[in-house]
């Protein structure tokens, strides 16, 4: 059994008019805005290397590329098909690929970072462990630990139980739409012990989790390279 839900077969789905930007959740204008702006709030600098991890179809991208130096954003993603139709549809017809080099996106299925020799200021995960068990975090930190510089932050999304709430149970996030998540399926909430366990020992601190304005109710864990 696969435990990653986009292992499902997108390619009907990818040929929809819209079908890269649906398949990565929608509200597409919204949350790359919502990216962009909270990093840019939380001190990304244009000269900045950012890596964002389960870029998808490039939502964030569209709009950090213009904001970083040419060349400063890098992603990575399960499905290269989604990075393609981003690249296609998206980059491309904003003009914006002089500025993003198609070799700084690539399949990467186990959190490795390719993209030898460069060092990263920024990490960003949106809406990437929420699909994901708890281990998979554990591996992603423990990975791109050597490729941050010492005081770079990796600011990653997560559905957050509170302390009360049991195993087992399930819980609902608004505010826009009602998302009902589990501990042991995706859509996955996690314990703030859960990351603490999950980071421990791999050179990271956690500054802060938290709401950031996003509307299905996720929030934000910001790490520090230590
Ligand atoms: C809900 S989408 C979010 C995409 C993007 N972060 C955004 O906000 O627009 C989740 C993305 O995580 C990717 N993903 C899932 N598992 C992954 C893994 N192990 N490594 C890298 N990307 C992964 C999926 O392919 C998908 O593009």
């Amino acid at each position: 059994m696969s435990l990653n839900p986009y292992d499902d077969d997108f390619t009907q789905r990818l040929s929809a008019p819209d079908g890269h930007r649906n398949i990565i959740g929608g509200l597409w204008d919204e949350m790359g805005a919502l990216q962009r702006d909270y990093l840019v709030d939380h001190g990304l600098r244009p000269g900045d290397r950012l890596l964002d991890i389960g870029c998808g179809s490039l939502r964030a991208g569209v709009m950090l590329v213009p904001y970083l130096a040419p060349a400063h954003y890098y992603g990575i993603d399960y499905l290269s098909a989604l990075i393609e139709e981003g690249y296609e549809r998206e980059i491309r017809r904003l003009g914006l690929d002089s500025r993003l080099p198609r070799e700084n996106l690539a399949e990467e299925r186990a959190f490795a970072v390719p993209f030898e020799g460069v060092t990263f200021d920024v990490a960003l995960a949106q809406s990437v462990f929420t699909h994901l068990p708890i281990n998979h975090l554990r591996l992603c930190l423990a990975r791109l630990r050597p490729r941050m510089r010492e005081g770079g932050r990796f600011f990653c999304t997560f559905f957050m139980a509170p302390d009360l709430l049991q195993t087992g149970e399930t819980m609902r996030h608004p505010p826009r739409s009602e998302v009902e998540t589990f501990c042991w399926r995706d859509p996955f909430h996690v314990w703030r012990r859960d990351i603490l366990f999950a980071m421990e020992g791999l050179g990271w601190e956690l500054e802060d989790i938290e709401a950031w304005g996003h509307p299905r109710g996720q929030e934000m864990a910001r790490f520090r390279a230590v």
